[in-house]
């Protein structure tokens, strides 16, 4: 999977270079392309913002930048911007991509939003700062043919930029892919595998570390009874930290 990220602060996205995303960019499963969208400029400031329309506090990142920043990655150029004899169709239709737009005011990410970028061929991230990307980039690419668009938020809360969003949302997909993970087992247990329920709690050894005992039936070697207490144990757990979450796929839990 092809990932390029877009960001005016290339440097935020040093860690995923790191662990687990490194290992997957290592192996091939994942190439992750960082840009600094400054160079998509054309002043001699390397303005990338500028006041919002209808006024207003704060400053608004400007199209221009942007929308040659993504053509350039998508590796196709707007219609308008080829040669006479091309216009009006796109030159280069390309493979199919996904543009995900980092944004507060976005669709909440969830696991199922993890799962459905980790289909995608190829994803471009573009990182909004200040009040935002203007509205027309993301417009303007959902009526481009072979370009899905997503505006996504990773909480109810207003980071500083997309950076670190974006970081998170490539750190949950990536685990998903074919060979990420050594043990894709651990992907079907954990928290979220099922739409609404958190993961059970876990223990290692020592069996009884200051005065706390795990739970006998763990060491009880009954897999069946295991199962069943991990269960319990998950569903209870959803109830006391999430109860947003416990019955909302209409289990009753
Ligand atoms: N940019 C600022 N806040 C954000 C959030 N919560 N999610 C994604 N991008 C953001």
């Amino acid at each position: 999977m092809l990932i390029d990220v877009i960001t005016i602060f290339p440097e935020y996205l040093a860690p995923a270079r790191l662990s687990l995303l490194g290992k997957a960019a290592e192996a091939g499963i994942i190439q992750l392309r960082v840009h600094d969208l400054r160079e998509w400029t054309e002043d001699r400031h390397h303005t990338v913002d500028d006041t919002p329309a209808g006024g207003g506090a704060g400053m608004v990142m400007m199209p221009e930048p942007w929308g040659r920043a993504i053509d350039a990655v998508l590796g196709r150029a707007h219609p308008a911007e080829q040669p006479d004899e091309e216009q009006g169709q796109e030159r280069n239709q390309g493979e199919a991509a996904t543009l995900v737009v980092t944004t507060a005011s976005g669709r909440l990410f969830d696991q199922a939003a993890a799962a459905r970028l980790a289909r995608a061929d190829h994803l471009v991230f573009a990182c909004g700062r200040y009040e935002g990307i203007d509205a027309r980039v993301a417009e303007h690419y959902r009526a481009r043919p072979q370009v899905a668009v997503e505006e996504l938020s990773i909480g109810d809360y207003v980071l500083a930029g997309g950076e670190v969003a974006a970081l998170v949302m490539i750190e949950a997909l990536t685990r998903l892919l074919p060979g990420v993970l050594g043990n894709a087992e651990s992907l079907a247990e954990e928290s979220h595998a099922q739409p609404g329920l958190l993961e059970y709690p876990v223990y290692t050894k020592p069996p009884v570390w200051r005065g706390l005992a795990t739970p006998e039936v763990l060491l009880s070697g009954h897999h069946g009874q295991i199962a069943q207490w991990r269960r319990d144990r998950a569903e209870e757990r959803t109830r006391l930290m999430r109860p947003d979450l416990a019955g909302a796929d209409g289990r009753r839990i």
